[in-house]
């Protein structure tokens, strides 16, 4: 028997395979593949779903995060809000529109902490990009309460909180555009690369499908430098599957994380903890240990695989040299990036996967 995997896609899909072939077989049948009947009615659904006015399907989250920023006018100088302890995408979102990432500390969610903003705010500052990490949500409202109150314009990036909400509202739709990732590992996935926005503003949608499309709303009449970068039908239709069952696959992640809160034990772990006001959709189930890479080798010895999101945190990696932070700007950021330590969730994990999880960790 191979080790317990920190995420099994497979079982995803097995749970609705009918509906997800007669989809696909719907689309090969069809007759068209791009920007048809199927990405129409996922934005639509989707846009319900979040409690939005508008959706716009494109190519990945990257993108998502990218097209975003460069509708709400981020260019070269300007400078984004973002926590250093996330995945690069976001930091990349940012470069990729011109702008530059400010990195500030996160709380003890891992979330930004809305007390780190005001005091990085300069005259180049545009924008707040709010992550909501792991799959718990931020205190997102809080910190749209600092963005209007300087003029900022607040991204989100809920790249791994799909149905979360975040407050009164779902992750996504309390800033100005909700940024999302459909990788197929995502509580919301994909059988490819596929990503959306979400927006009530009606400008910043038409101009994302028109940036999504070479820059284009009318075939051939191109108006702007834009990208190719359209979420497919095949990919639509098979969202559309997987989202009617997204609040009980939602559903099942709380369940295995509360088995998880309530078997491990071990001392030497600090278990994630919800805020209150806050929803966990438990995209991963992160703990930390300050003996991280002994307990995860313990681990792999006891059949249980695990992963860190995330190692390197962007300010400190190649890519971003040239910002020039060096170890030590971000001490939380980069105390969390030598500690966290992912477990094995995902939907259709067994009662008898989480219990060897669970008693390989309290033996540790
Ligand atoms: C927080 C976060 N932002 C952005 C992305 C980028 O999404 P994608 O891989 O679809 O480009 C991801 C996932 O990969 C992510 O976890």
């Amino acid at each position: 028997m191979g080790n317990i995997m920190t995420n099994r896609l497979d079982r995803g899909f097995e749970r609705y395979q009918d509906e997800f072939e007669s989809a696909a077989l719907k689309v090969l049948r069809s007759g068209w593949y791009i920007l048809g009947k199927e990405l129409e009615n996922f934005e639509k659904n989707y846009a319900a779903f979040t409690g939005s006015r508008f959706c716009a399907g494109c190519g990945n989250g990257l993108d998502a995060l990218t097209l975003a920023c460069r509708a709400i006018g981020i260019s070269a100088g300007d400078e984004v809000i973002v926590q250093g302890n996330t995945f690069i995408a976001s930091a990349m979102g940012i470069s990729a529109a011109g702008g530059t990432p400010v990195f500030v500390e996160p709380d003890e969610y891992y979330q930004l902490d809305p007390s780190q903003i005001e005091q990085h705010i300069t005259e180049r500052t545009k924008a707040v990009m709010v992550v909501h990490l792991y799959g718990q949500t931020a205190k997102a409202e809080e910190i749209k309460a600092i963005c209007d109150k300087h003029g900022l314009k607040m991204i989100e990036d809920c790249a791994q909180s799909h149905g979360a909400y975040a407050g009164r509202k779902m992750s996504g739709t309390v800033g100005d555009i909700g940024c999302f990732s459909f990788y197929p590992s995502k509580n919301l996935g994909c059988f490819g690369d596929g990503g959306a926005i979400v927006t009530d503003n009606e400008e910043y949608a038409a101009h994302i499908r028109q940036l999504r499309n070479y820059g284009s709303s009318v075939r051939y009449h191109n108006e702007e430098l834009g990208v190719n970068s359209r979420l497919d039908e095949m990919q639509a239709a098979l969202l559309n599957v997987r989202l009617s069952h997204l609040k009980e696959l939602n559903e099942e992640r709380k369940a295995a994380a509360a088995v998880y809160n309530a078997g491990i034990t071990n001392p030497k772990i600090i278990k994630p903890v919800c805020r209150e006001g806050a929803e966990h959709v438990y995209h991963q189930y992160v703990i930390r240990c300050s003996e991280r890479d002994a307990l995860a080798e313990h681990l792999k010895n006891k059949g249980v695989d695990t992963i860190i999101h995330y190692p390197i945190p962007p300010h400190l990696s190649k890519a971003y040299a040239f910002l020039g932070l060096k170890e030590g700007s971000l001490p939380i950021t980069e105390e969390y990036a030598k500690t966290v330590l992912s477990i094995p969730m995902y939907n259709g994990i067994t009662k008898e996967e989480q219990q060897t999880v669970i008693e390989a960790i309290n033996e540790f």
